[in-house]
């Protein structure tokens, strides 16, 4: 228990995070001890960040071809690092542990939802990446070819992306949750030549049949040659029936490696060489593939991994609760921990099944001494109750953290007493799908944390605040940028440089990222991250496009136009509204609500179906037809409306706002 001897009343936990929301700063915690040393890295890359990032790589990677050239800055925003020098990522996760003896430490303790149990040793991991290589060799996949990936949270997934990294394959992974046109949108767009799935999966005691989903849609993509299948619920799982397989195109994963040559020789890779491309949402309806390589991409991943989570992999557990088909899945589920040699939990399943303690209880039963998750897990907790936690041993958590959205102080103050005990500092995590790696956040043992902020950037990175027309800031509200490349940086939006220059480094400049947050900068230097400054929601520390949420529910045949915004929730921090008018001037009814929530999610996913619809006889627009969206968001969140002289209608402002009045 982690309160000993009393039972923790409600009011009293409520009145005590009260009370603490007054204390602006918290020191260290005294007991904890930093494993690793960080002054050194600190002062070195604050003298010279270039040869800090080459310093590191040389220590922390293995190189097959050692570089010469540290950073090519020729072509800005096309930076090149480590450019002439020649490593295998799938090497450095697996066969460089196994090589120094340490092939029976466990990569992941694997645990699905009936309470299934499996450890997958790093020369178990190693074996199954190899015969997937070459499974995917046999296949016609080579150098530079992208592979898809739709798999939920089971060890395959890890074995996946390293067999791609093994042969030199591109992985292209997509998120679980979503919807089968997301995925065949993902492999179109990137042009995939075979993708890796699954027959069912399962959530909540329930299985979805995903290959049949995928197959509906896969259908007509000529350059899909290959869909790989994993068995993971078998006929049993399917109602009796295994899933069905295309003759010639499809092929069960468990026969691929049945018949594959056990041993695949990782190829030396130029550091250079296409890694991933990850999908994600911006301003536009079409998904960005952000494109990361290797050797970069591997040292941002491995080093902060290092640094922030401090542990040593022979003896910690570090648990990230992330779904591998976000960036924060692929660097600090995949790629960081296994570089490092660590052992981690991999959990197939919701927080809430069967019960609401289940995550409390794999940390109890897995002696979970890391735990990584994202600040709208932790509000659901909140929601739930500090029972659940209470009646399990977390004493064996060491460090908390959290990712993908500010967290309020109320849910950082809960994980700091309830979870964490008060002992175990909390590291909020800033950064994104685009630096690949964490670029803003405390050192634990080191740095004092202000809940609510993400603190100092590490070692190496260079965030900094301007405002609107570039000026740089010390102090106040501004744009967040990056004034310096970094070597886990993307290189580029897949086959769209244009966009990607134009994204990102358009504004400011070529050499200055333009990150898309908007920030506030303390007296201390401490970064506070306000929120997105362009049309991105983040719902649950998911990113989705308004521009995408808007296509997908004009595509419907009753819509005529809809415009979705943010509104601020509770829960999720922020959350969907959708703006519709109907063809033929019609209001809908609750079943329409009912329908148009469910074509999104099977257009997109489940994530991205809006909380609230709102019938609008008309939208704002300007008088060049541009719909006003800042003024939505002023109405769904209750706000004074502002000036409205610069509408073709302004009485449509005041219209809608007495409709969300009515409807509450
Ligand atoms: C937001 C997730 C506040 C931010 C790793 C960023 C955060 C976007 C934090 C990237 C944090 C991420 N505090 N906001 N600690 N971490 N964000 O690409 O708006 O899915 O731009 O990467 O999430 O989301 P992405």
């Amino acid at each position: 228990m982690t309160t000993t001897d009393e039972t923790r009343s409600p009011g009293a936990l409520e009145a005590e995070l009260e009370r603490m929301l007054a204390v602006e700063t918290f020191d260290p915690p005294a007991g904890f001890t930093r494993r690793g040393p960080i002054d050194a890295d600190v002062a070195a890359a604050a003298a010279d960040p270039v040869a800090f990032w080459a310093d590191k790589a040389r220590e922390l990677l293995t190189w097959d071809k050692p570089f010469t050239k540290v950073l090519n800055e020729e072509n800005p925003p096309f930076y090149k690092w480590f450019e002439d020098g020649e490593l295998n990522l799938s090497a450095n996760c697996l066969d460089r542990h196994v090589d120094a003896g340490n092939g029976d430490r466990v990569a992941f303790h694997w645990a699905g939802e009936e309470g299934e149990r499996l450890a997958v040793t790093y020369a178990d991991l190693l074996a199954e990446t190899q015969r997937l290589a070459n499974g995917l060799r046999s296949l016609g996949v080579g150098r530079g070819d992208v592979v898809g990936i739709f798999l939920p949270m089971i060890p395959q997934v890890a074995a996946a992306m390293l067999a791609c990294a093994r042969i030199g394959a591109v992985h292209n992974v997509v998120f679980g949750g979503f919807a089968a046109t997301a995925v065949k949108e993902r492999m179109e767009v990137s042009d995939a030549k075979v993708l890796i799935t699954v027959d069912g999966a399962r959530r909540k005691g329930r299985t979805a049949p995903v290959k049949s989903a995928v197959d509906a849609e896969m259908g007509e993509l000529a350059s899909l040659e290959h869909i790989i299948v994993v068995e993971a619920v078998g006929a049993a799982g399917l109602g009796g029936q295994r899933a069905p397989m295309k003759a010639g195109r499809d092929v069960w994963y468990a026969d691929l490696l049945a018949a594959a040559d056990p041993v695949c020789p990782a190829e030396p890779m130029p550091a250079e060489a296409p890694l991933f491309i990850l999908y994600s949402s911006g301003s536009t309806a079409k998904p960005k593939g952000i494109l990361h390589t290797t050797g970069g991409y591997l040292l941002g991943a491995t080093y902060t991994y290092r640094a922030v989570f401090d542990l040593d992999p022979a003896t910690d557990v570090y648990w990230c609760s992330a779904d591998v088909g976000w960036i924060t899945g692929h660097s600090y589920i995949v790629y960081g921990p296994l570089a490092n040699g660590a052992t981690s939990v991999m959990y197939e399943g919701a927080p809430d099944y069967p019960d609401y303690d289940v995550w409390w209880k794999l940390i109890d039963e897995y002696k979970v001494t890391v735990f990584y998750t994202a600040p709208t897990a932790i509000r659901a907790c909140i929601k739930w109750g500090a029972e659940y936690p209470d009646r399990h041993d977390l004493s064996s958590l060491r460090l908390l953290g959290t990712v993908g959205e500010p967290i309020n102080p109320k849910a950082w103050l809960w994980y700091h007493k309830v979870i964490g005990g008060e002992r175990c500092p909390i590291v909020d995590t800033w950064w994104q799908t685009e630096t690949g790696a964490i670029m803003i956040s405390p050192i634990p043992g080191v740095t004092s944390t202000k809940p609510g902020s993400a603190t100092r950037p590490l070692p190496g990175y260079s965030p900094a605040l301007v405002t609107e027309d570039g000026q740089p800031l010390s102090e106040g509200v501004g744009v967040l940028v990056v004034t310096k490349p970094w070597p886990s940086m993307l290189r580029t939006l897949y086959k769209d440089d244009e966009r990607f220059v134009e994204t990102y480094f358009s504004r400011f400049g070529p050499t200055t990222y333009l990150v898309g947050d908007a920030a506030r900068l303390d007296a201390d230097g401490y970064f506070w991250i306000i929120g997105r400054i362009d049309d991105v929601i983040n719902v649950s520390g998911h990113r989705l496009s308004t521009a995408e949420v808007e296509s997908a529910i004009v595509a419907h045949e009753a819509v005529a136009e809809a415009a979705v915004v943010a509104q601020a929730d509770e829960q999720t921090g922020q959350a969907i509204v959708a703006f519709v008018t109907l063809s033929g001037g019609r209001i809908g009814d609750d079943a329409t609500v009912a329908e148009l929530r469910e074509h999104v999610a099977a257009r997109i996913g489940k994530l991205a179906r809006p909380k609230r619809i709102i019938w609008a006889d008309d939208l704002p627009k300007t008088r060049s037809g541009k719909i006003m969206r800042r003024l939505l968001r002023d109405v769904a969140e209750g706000r004074a409306l502002g000036d409205v002289t610069t509408l073709r209608d302004p009485a449509v402002m005041a219209a809608l706002a007495t409709k969300v009045a009515e409807a509450g």
